[in-house]
């Protein structure tokens, strides 16, 4: 094998059209999902202090922040919920004139070019702030299957053109699909949160969806961090189940996840950039130490090149505006 000086690396680092020759990573704004935060009961936008640049919003100005998405050329959003009233069993959550129901209706009535992703997960809705129901302390699986059936059956009813089951139950892709089939919604793609790991990176989200437990942890249902071969059988299983798109979630802390997976299986994969992962970038770059455009466009790079086909980032609308420039 001949090396140096007969191989220079640097001849194709030059200048920037070399250099884009051999790229071997691209970040495109038709990977890119935009997470949406919509609240009931609230006049005005509200920022959310661990998330700088990032509101809950009430519906009436879902419309203004829609056409800026659908301007910028993001494909898809995902919308979250606040609703004005939480119980035990989260019946917002699959009510037909809940918040993020009345939200799909509009979006779709007023932007529907942008694919609507709803996130499925009970713990916005329920007074606990557990993503099942409880019963004896516990998080009832079985139980909670049939709400979370419910729940994005009345997304789809209401306009959602995919949902995306986050709670992390067994069974639950099989149970959303069962469902919208036999409500004939066979076309309906499910994007399952497959690898959801139990992580302290969720934190700032928490503020935005206020959905923080009031006892105990998720660590009963999520992922535990040290782990990837069971990352392997969650896909599996919701690939058994019939999820069309899987997930890896976090990103940042598993760039590894997302790679085995990727090599594992055929699907589209997709990595969340969480809040975390956001508001680390935001706090250091508004301290002056870090380039944000430099670092998010680095960190996202990062992940396609981990594997990931889509990212659903709050640095979206950012990076499709540098997508530009
Ligand atoms: C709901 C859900 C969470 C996130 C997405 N869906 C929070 C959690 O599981 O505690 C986190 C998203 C983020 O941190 O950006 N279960």
């Amino acid at each position: 094998m001949s090396s140096f000086p007969t191989i220079r690396m640097r001849r194709t680092r030059q200048n920037e059209r070399l250099r884009g020759l051999v790229r071997e990573t691209h970040l495109n704004v038709e990977q890119l999902i935009y997470p949406l935060f919509i609240a009931e009961d609230l006049a005005e936008p509200r920022p959310i202090n661990a998330m700088p640049g990032i509101m809950q919003r009430p519906l009436e100005y879902l419309g203004r922040e829609m056409e800026r998405i659908a301007s910028l050329g993001i494909p898809a959003v995902l919308l979250f919920g606040i609703p004005a009233e939480k119980d035990e069993g989260g019946s917002q959550a699959y009510a037909e004139q809940g918040i993020i129901q009345q939200a799909i209706r509009r979006i779709k009535a007023e932007t529907p070019d942008v694919l609507v992703i709803t996130d499925v997960c009970l713990c916005e809705y329920t007074s606990h702030g557990h993503c099942g129901v409880i019963h004896n302390g516990t998080v009832q699986n079985d139980e909670s299957l049939k709400l979370l059936a419910d729940m994005a059956l009345s997304h789809v009813e209401a306009g959602a053109d995919l949902v995306a089951p986050s709670d992390m139950m067994d069974g639950r892709v099989a149970a959303i699909r069962r469902t919208l089939d036999e409500h004939n919604f066979s076309a309906i793609p499910i994007m399952a949160y497959s690898a959801k790991y139990a992580s302290g990176f969720y934190g700032p989200f928490r503020e935005a969806a206020g959905s923080a437990p009031q006892f105990g942890d998720r660590r009963s249902y999520q992922m535990d961090p040290a782990n990837v071969r069971e990352a392997l059988r969650e896909v599996d299983l919701d690939i058994a189940e019939g999820a069309d798109i899987v997930m890896v979630k976090p990103a940042l802390a598993y760039l590894d996840v997302i790679r085995q997976v990727r090599d594992h299986c055929d699907l589209p994969l997709a990595a969340y950039n969480v809040s975390g992962e956001y508001s680390m970038i935001k706090a250091a770059a508004q301290n002056g130490w870090i380039d944000e455009q430099r670092i998010t466009m680095e960190v996202l790079t990062g992940i396609r090149r981990a594997g990931a086909d889509m990212i659903i980032s709050y640095f979206a609308p950012d990076v499709a505006a540098w997508l530009r420039e």
